[in-house]
């Protein structure tokens, strides 16, 4: 297998900040759907961000509202930084190591990480399994709604991969973890992928 995350291992929380401001209007429709889809509801939530790196406005946002936020990232230096000066749980781990026995979270979700992934399947899986019921996931590098299969290239030097994600491959994957509703839309020039599965399933 390839060498994985020197990138993230070395970017600084400069970084994170900057690609967080460029994706502010992901970040609205998310903060925006997140509040009309649980909300109204009396029972808090309990979310995993995939991804979280430097912890960037979600930790705040999600205790403002009294909720219990986790972060889950590989980057050791980033989770360090979140435990130090943010509310919430963090771990570093890469996830896709992970195949948990039964679902921890409410709601699973990942900003614009799966596009740089080894395998976004099985990063897709991952989120479905921590998940009762919901998964939010976007992936920034485009919408390709004619692509049949997933497509990666390798950056050696980031050692990281630059893909483009088929949402009919995506939807497969789900409809595998056995998720029903499911949603791939165009948003921004990026793909959004909502999806939902009864309670119990
Ligand atoms: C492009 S950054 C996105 C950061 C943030 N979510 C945002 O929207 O600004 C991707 C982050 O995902 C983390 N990451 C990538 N693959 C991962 C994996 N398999 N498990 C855990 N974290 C991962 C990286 O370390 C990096 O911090």
């Amino acid at each position: 297998m390839k060498p994985y995350g020197k990138f993230w291992q070395e970017a600084d929380r400069g970084f994170y900040l900057k690609i967080h401001l460029e994706r502010m209007r992901q970040h609205t429709r998310f903060c925006r759907w997140f509040k009309k889809t649980f909300l109204p509801s009396e029972h808090l939530p309990l979310v995993c961000e995939i991804g979280c790196g430097y912890g960037v406005f979600y930790p705040e946002w999600f205790e403002s509202m009294g909720m219990i936020y986790t972060g889950v990232d590989l980057s050791q230096k980033a989770i360090e930084y979140c435990q130090a000066n943010h509310p919430g749980e963090f771990y570093c781990a890469d996830v896709t190591l992970w195949n948990p026995r039964q679902p921890l979270f409410d709601l699973v979700f990942s900003q614009g990480t799966i596009d740089n992934t080894p395998e976004m399947d099985r990063f897709l899986r991952t989120h479905a399994r921590l998940s009762r019921q919901w998964i939010y996931v976007t992936a920034y590098r485009g919408f390709f709604p004619k692509l049949k299969k997933h497509t990666y290239t390798y950056n050696k030097q980031h050692q990281c991969w630059y893909n483009d994600i088929s949402p009919s491959q995506a939807r497969q994957a789900l409809v595998d973890e056995g998720f029903t509703d499911i949603g791939t839309w165009p948003l921004d020039g990026e793909t959004v992928i909502i999806a939902r599965r009864e309670y119990g399933h």
